[in-house]
């Protein structure tokens, strides 16, 4: 066996790693390192960790422990923000040596674990549709039975009040709306895959927004036409992206307000489940706005069944955008900094069935 080359060993690493010297000044990183961090190793070395991470990181008390005799350090699931890069979740190791030098290895949480999540989200949406259904049925008689009262009242009524009558139907409409959104989220038909074009649901999803709700924003197509067929339910699929353009258009500015609905094939891209053989998802639809992006706080929890900001919201959307992608074996994920929110959305392609002879 011939001898291992350490300089090749090094940027073979597939994870971004960094060694730290004895002052907390930068001494080297591999090669992963300089793509995840956009910085050169020749920008990083001599520089202190805290230019980059900011002071009082939980990253420097890593580094500082590690070196401090425990020797080696982890933490799961840390959102690391390196110099202007967005935040991103990581799983960070750190590993002191004799000399007083620390190596800090950073594992990117992938998209396993979003999978894990969006499973979550989809047993929460499940459990919410099955109350939506019975709610939206309980609330329609009364609320036809609420209307006509104030239809005869606004009759009747002199100009002064006729305000309050007029407050009344728009509130019954209000919650109308809200009935009509619960009901969709409740409709738990078995989902019908056939051969469906993404293109033309993402055109049919587009047209309807642009004379509707996205009337002040400008729609860019970046399209793969080589896209092969998904699998889907073409119902439900419209659904998820008239949501998220929805969303998108919400966000974006009333003026030089942008969607950019890109899509890409992505053979590489598979998904482990445990227990289960790998699921290719090489079909990926970004649909992505220049609004002001999502809160922090807030980003974690979107696919949440009722999580909105929104005065008039039902933070529905996002939760059956999960589910229904979900139910097609696909992931849906988003980041979000201002200026750039990304929903991006892998699905399976579609498989003739094997007829059976
Ligand atoms: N493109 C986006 N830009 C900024 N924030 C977003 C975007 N998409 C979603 N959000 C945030 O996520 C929240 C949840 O979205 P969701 O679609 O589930 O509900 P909603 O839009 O508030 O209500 P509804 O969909 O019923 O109108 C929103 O209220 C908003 O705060
Ligand atoms: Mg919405």
């Amino acid at each position: 066996m011939s001898d291992t080359n350490f300089e090749n060993l090094w940027g073979a690493i597939p994870y971004p790693a960094f060694v730290i010297d004895v002052d907390n000044v930068l001494l080297t990183c591999n090669a992963a390192a300089e793509f995840f961090s956009g910085t050169s190793v020749r920008q990083m070395r001599g520089k202190k960790l805290s230019t980059f991470i900011g002071e009082g990181s939980v990253i420097q008390s890593m580094v500082d422990q590690a070196r401090q005799g425990s020797g080696y350090v982890v933490q799961h699931g840390i959102e690391l923000s390196w110099a202007d890069n967005p935040p991103r979740l990581n799983d960070l190791h750190a590993s002191g040596m004799p000399n007083g030098q620390v190596l800090l290895l950073l594992h990117p949480r992938g998209l396993a674990e979003k999978m894990d999540r969006s499973l979550t989200h989809r047993s929460a949406a499940r459990s919410v549709a099955g109350m939506a259904a019975m709610l939206a049925h309980e609330i329609r008689n009364p609320l036809a039975g609420i209307n006509g009262a104030a239809q005869l009242l606004a009759m009747s009524v002199n100009d002064d009040d006729q305000e309050l009558t007029t407050l009344i139907q728009e509130e019954i409409k209000r919650i109308g709306r809200l009935v009509e959104r619960m009901e969709q989220f409740g409709d738990q038909r078995p989902a019908q895959r056939e051969a469906v074009n993404i293109h033309n649901i993402l055109d049919r999803a587009k047209r309807a927004a642009e004379v509707g709700f996205a009337e002040h924003v400008r729609f860019i197509e970046e399209f793969d036409p080589s896209l092969p067929p998904v699998s889907a339910d073409a119902d439900q699929l419209s659904q998820v992206f008239q949501n998220l353009l929805k969303n998108a258009a919400e966000a974006a500015p009333k003026v030089g307000g942008t969607i950019t609905v890109k899509t890409a094939f992505r053979p590489g891209v598979r998904l482990q489940m445990p227990g289960q053989k790998s699921e290719s998802l090489p079909l990926e639809v970004t649909i992505t706005d220049n609004g002001s992006g999502i809160p922090p706080d807030l980003i974690n929890d979107i696919f949440d069944p009722f999580v909105s900001s929104k005065a008039a919201g039902s933070g529905l959307g996002l939760s059956l955008v999960s589910k229904i992608i979900v139910d097609h074996g696909g992931v849906v994920e988003c980041t979000s900094e201002p200026g750039k929110t990304k929903f991006k959305v892998l699905l399976p392609i579609w498989r003739e069935p094997v007829k059976e002879a």
